[in-house]
């Protein structure tokens, strides 16, 4: 006998779960099963034909179906999909899970492939939400300033996307409408509603705004036309007041690089350039870090930007729970685009590993995110970050700390100490101490690694190189101390 379940079918993993749990539970095979969700039925179809399919009775324990955590995830993923047979699909893979829990690594079984595919459709949807989004300015009462956007995702990911908004549009009120539902945020409260919403019908002069903005970042001479159209897809374009600019600028754009080679003097390296041009790519994770590191790959809060290859983001888990802090990348860090690759790099590896530390579990970053440096010849020399480019660029430690809230930190060098405090001269009365920030967090102030490969003298550097030691081993300690070891 066929059984029908009838889903919302909006995003809402928790119905589907319930559903294939009970249908698991009385053993019915996937080809038995028809999912519908209302839209899918046609006219007079709303009233199922079979008798819908109700939870069966609670199961005895021993019968009581397990999956990997990783089928969870992709399942909450692949049922933000639109297609219609995604039920069926994540159904006949909890079944067959039942008989081989390793199914999800067999990338080329069918089902496996055709459930990631989803996943990278949804993960790329949400992104594009976060970058196509246009808020426009609405009249509102109060102090704060009120914001509409209307944006058309493929699939069901308003719920999934709106905490993005949250943390990045956090001091305004904001709506997003969505035919797939919508978002709301007033600054206490953020709330999502899975019902369609209708486009509003607003216009103002924040188009303008993104105009002028598009205008200003679109560089002629990095045009490639399929590249651009596959980063800002035509189906978005309608919905994009800066849209109607691509056509012009792409016409004039061979006109308008001529007259940039001639000025070529001028040009930042082509190295720059083409990591310039990473800032413009969606982020490769979901989660916050990458979020913020993709937000960080466009930084322009003070002017070291505009020398460095790139920003050069912390690196490692959210779930991390010890955190370094260096004080800026160096030359090495700034072309790899990853903190501590140097030759600092190589002191700081080896004292995590006789501390016991594993580096995959921590998160490393720098309280400054470019490179400094001033060019002599061929070479650029590191300069130290003043206290202005600190000041700037704390506003991305914050947002690293409040996301991985390691219970562990550990500040190397007065740089680190001056990002994480905001004072200059505290470096210098916390060095060599472990301090209690709070109930739940611990700072250790230490030197800066690259401080001993300036050291001249080798018994001082050997003395320092104890102590540097000794302050790892101790966050190392303090780490296994909160039973996390
Ligand atoms: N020095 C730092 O402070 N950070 C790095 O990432 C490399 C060298």
């Amino acid at each position: 006998m066929m059984h029908t379940v009838i889903l919302e079918g909006r995003g809402d993993a928790g119905e589907w779960r319930e559903a294939a749990r009970a249908l698991l539970l009385g053993g019915i095979e996937p080809r038995l099963v028809d999912w519908q969700v209302p839209r899918d039925l046609g006219p007079g179809l709303f009233e199922p034909q079979q008798e819908p399919f109700k939870a069966l009775p609670e199961a005895s324990p021993s019968r009581q179906p397990t999956v990997p955590r990783a089928f969870l995830t992709l399942a909450e993923s692949v049922l933000c999909h639109s297609d219609p047979g995604r039920f069926a699909l994540l159904y006949r893979l909890l079944w067959r899970l039942q008989q081989n829990r390793d199914l999800l690594s067999i990338k080329a079984d069918g089902d496996v492939a055709e459930a990631f595919a989803m996943e990278k459709s949804v993960r790329r949807d949400s992104h594009k939400m976060k970058a196509f989004v246009r808020f426009k300015e609405i009249e509102g009462e109060g102090s704060r300033r009120r914001f509409v956007a209307w944006f058309e995702p493929d699939h069901h990911i308003v719920a999934r996307t709106a905490p993005f908004f949250q943390r990045r549009f956090n001091d305004m009120d904001w709506l997003i409408l969505t035919p797939k539902g919508s978002a709301a945020w007033d600054g206490r409260q953020l709330q999502v509603s899975l019902e369609p919403a209708g486009k509003p019908d607003i216009m103002d002069a924040t188009d303008d705004l993104w105009r002028t903005y598009f205008t200003h970042i679109f560089n002629p001479a990095r045009l490639k036309v399929r590249a651009m159209q596959s980063e800002m897809p035509k189906k978005y374009w309608k919905n994009l007041p800066e849209a109607e600019l691509i056509p012009g600028l792409i016409a004039s754009a061979e006109t308008r690089v001529r007259s940039m080679l001639k000025e070529a003097a001028s040009q930042p390296p082509v190295r720059h350039e083409r990591r310039q041009a990473i800032a413009f790519e969606a982020p490769e994770g979901e989660g916050a870090l990458s979020s913020l590191a993709h937000e960080a790959s466009a930084c322009t809060r003070c002017p070291l930007h505009a020398h460095a290859t790139q920003t050069v983001f912390g690196e490692g888990k959210e779930e991390a729970e010890i955190m370094f802090i260096g004080e800026q990348p160096g030359d090495r860090e700034d072309i790899a685009g990853r903190p501590f690759v140097g030759p600092a790099g190589q002191i700081f590896d080896r004292a995590l590993m006789q501390a016991g530390i594993d580096r995959s579990r921590a998160y490393v970053t720098n309280a400054v995110k470019h490179f400094k440096y001033e060019p002599r010849g061929k070479r650029r020399i590191h300069k130290r970050p003043d206290s202005g480019e600190i000041a700037h660029c704390r506003w991305w430690l914050q947002k690293e700390l409040e996301v991985v809230r390691p219970k562990v930190i550990v500040a190397l060098g007065a740089t680190a100490v001056e990002g994480l405090l905001g004072d200059r001269t505290a470096y210098q009365k916390l060095k060599g101490q472990a301090i209690a920030l709070n109930e739940e967090t611990v700072l250790i102030v230490t030197i800066h690694p690259s401080y001993l490969l300036r050291l001249p003298d080798e018994a001082a550097r050997a003395r320092e190189a104890e102590g540097f030691e000794a302050m790892v081993r101790l966050a190392g300690d303090r780490l296994a101390g909160v039973g996390l070891g």
